[in-house]
């Protein structure tokens, strides 16, 4: 398959990595510093700042005594509506009637609909009922947990090989050499992508799905021209793939000879493909991260790990919780409604904090503290609810338990040992950078 990659001087493809796209945004962001939106409201936490200074938790806590809904007039992204308790985002996410998630009604993020920014690519996520049922049945398929079993054994392997390359003694990041290694690994096995070429899934990732540079309109020109690039990739290797006599098990496969796709348009199918690369990647590199980041806050659950193997399955159910790589989602008012004790008006936009709802206190003992061994930490909202709950949320959960067996197989202990810095948004919860140090228990 000839690579697409951007070339170096010597012809040789450049394989760009992660940081490029956020590092073409800050830049832009230096230039115009006019364009930093201002927030005044106490409850407005769309301010991003909280989160790359890990400084939201009291700000949530304060909501949740308080109530379970909490009115914002006015911010950079208008007036909206904060939903902080896991009860309150659980009743809203099953009346998906009411409470919708369509483009149409404003999306799914706290960022209103841009148009011009590219952002109105159909994907069902975006879709409410029944345009959603048909579409997400066309990919349910590849997440079954036979399907999980059958990529086992490759995600394994591949794990196993990266962890054994990894330095020891020696100070990296594991962001860019683990956390998103792997994830795009995953992703590439997942589809059935040209391994050499896998790092593109986690670069056109970064420029489709970064909703900060989403909002920068002089970022446009250049996030479209990633896009058509991504697009004429896949429309090759759907061609290869259409070709074959027998499908594969691969996901593009799947979704080539699945009869739902013969409804499906050209610019729906690359939807649905960008919110499957998008929605596997931030989330997952950002929990293998908060693993790490994790077990370094929290020493005694790091041992205990070290100690139980067997607690691994529910210390990924834990890790996800307390990490909640997606800070939020969306859903807009399609009707004037009534809503524990607050009246919400058509139209109006109700953000869904995860991040609020997983520490809350009347579900979770001491919330705020990791501890693989609670009976409940399943029970987390990570991956949504209802009918848009999470459909890659097995393929995450096997990864990140094999990534827990493999280090724990060769007695891997991971050291925070340098700088650690977090992504400054409000939507992908999770870190740019973790310095580590990697020794043996
Ligand atoms: C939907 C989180 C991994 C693909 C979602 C939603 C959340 C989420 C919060 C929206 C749920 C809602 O609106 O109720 C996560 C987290 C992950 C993860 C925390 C990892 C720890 C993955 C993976 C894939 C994936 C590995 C695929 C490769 C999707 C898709 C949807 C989705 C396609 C849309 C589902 C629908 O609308 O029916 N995810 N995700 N996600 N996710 Fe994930």
């Amino acid at each position: 398959m000839a690579t697409i990659a951007p070339e170096k001087a010597d012809g040789q493809p450049e394989y760009p990595t992660s940081p490029t796209a956020y590092e073409v945004l800050l830049k832009h962001l230096e230039m115009h510093p006019e364009d930093t939106p201002t927030h005044t409201h106490p409850y407005d936490v769309s301010r991003s700042d909280i989160y790359a200074e890990d400084r939201w938790q009291p700000i949530f806590a304060e909501m949740r005594a308080k109530g379970p809904l909490h009115y914002v007039p006015e911010s950079p992204y208008g007036a909206y509506w904060n939903v902080v308790s896991n009860k309150a985002i659980q009743h809203i996410e099953a009346l998906p009637e009411l409470f919708s998630s369509s483009w149409e009604h404003g999306g799914i993020t706290i960022l209103e609909r841009e148009e011009e920014a590219g952002l109105e690519l159909p994907m069902f996520i975006a879709m409410d009922r029944p345009k959603h049922t048909g579409q997400r049945r066309t990919v349910a398929p590849a997440f079954t947990p036979a399907e999980m079993k059958r990529m086992d054994d490759e995600i394994r392997r591949r794990t196993g090989e990266l962890l054994d390359s990894l330095p020891e003694g020696e100070v990296f990041d594991w962001v860019d050499t683990v956390s998103i290694e792997l994830t795009t690994g995953m992703l590439a096995i997942l589809f059935g992508f040209p391994w050499e070429d896998r790092r593109l899934l986690t670069y056109w990732s970064d420029w489709a799905g970064d909703t900060e540079i989403a909002t920068v309109k002089d970022l446009t020109q250049e996030r479209e021209k990633v896009l058509h690039q991504m697009g004429a990739y896949f429309q090759k290797l759907w061609m290869e793939r259409a070709q074959e006599e027998e499908p594969g098990p691969d996901l593009i496969s799947m979704m080539i000879h699945s009869p739902a796709m013969n409804q499906m348009d050209p610019r729906e199918f690359m939807g649905n493909l960008i919110l499957l690369i998008v929605g596997g990647n931030d989330t997952t590199r950002n929990t293998m991260s908060g693993i790490i980041h994790a077990f370094d806050k929290f020493p005694d659950q790091r041992k205990l790990f070290e100690e139980q193997p067997d607690l691994i399955p529910n210390a990924v159910q834990e890790c996800i919780r307390y990490q909640t790589p997606l800070a939020h989602m969306r859903r807009t008012a399609s009707e004037d409604t009534e809503l524990f004790g607050e009246q919400i008006k058509k139209g109006d936009k109700l953000v869904l904090w995860y991040l609020s709802a997983n520490r809350d206190e009347a579900l979770f003992d001491d919330a705020e503290k990791l501890d693989i061994t609670r009976e409940n930490a399943r029970r987390h909202l990570a991956f949504g609810y209802g009918i848009h709950r999470c459909v890659g949320a097995r393929l995450a959960e096997l990864q990140l338990r094999i990534l827990l067996e493999e280090m724990h197989k060769r007695r891997m202990r991971v050291h925070v040992a340098g700088d650690v810095e977090r992504v400054k948004a409000n939507f992908v919860h999770g870190f740019r950078k973790l310095e580590v140090e990697v020794t043996k228990f």
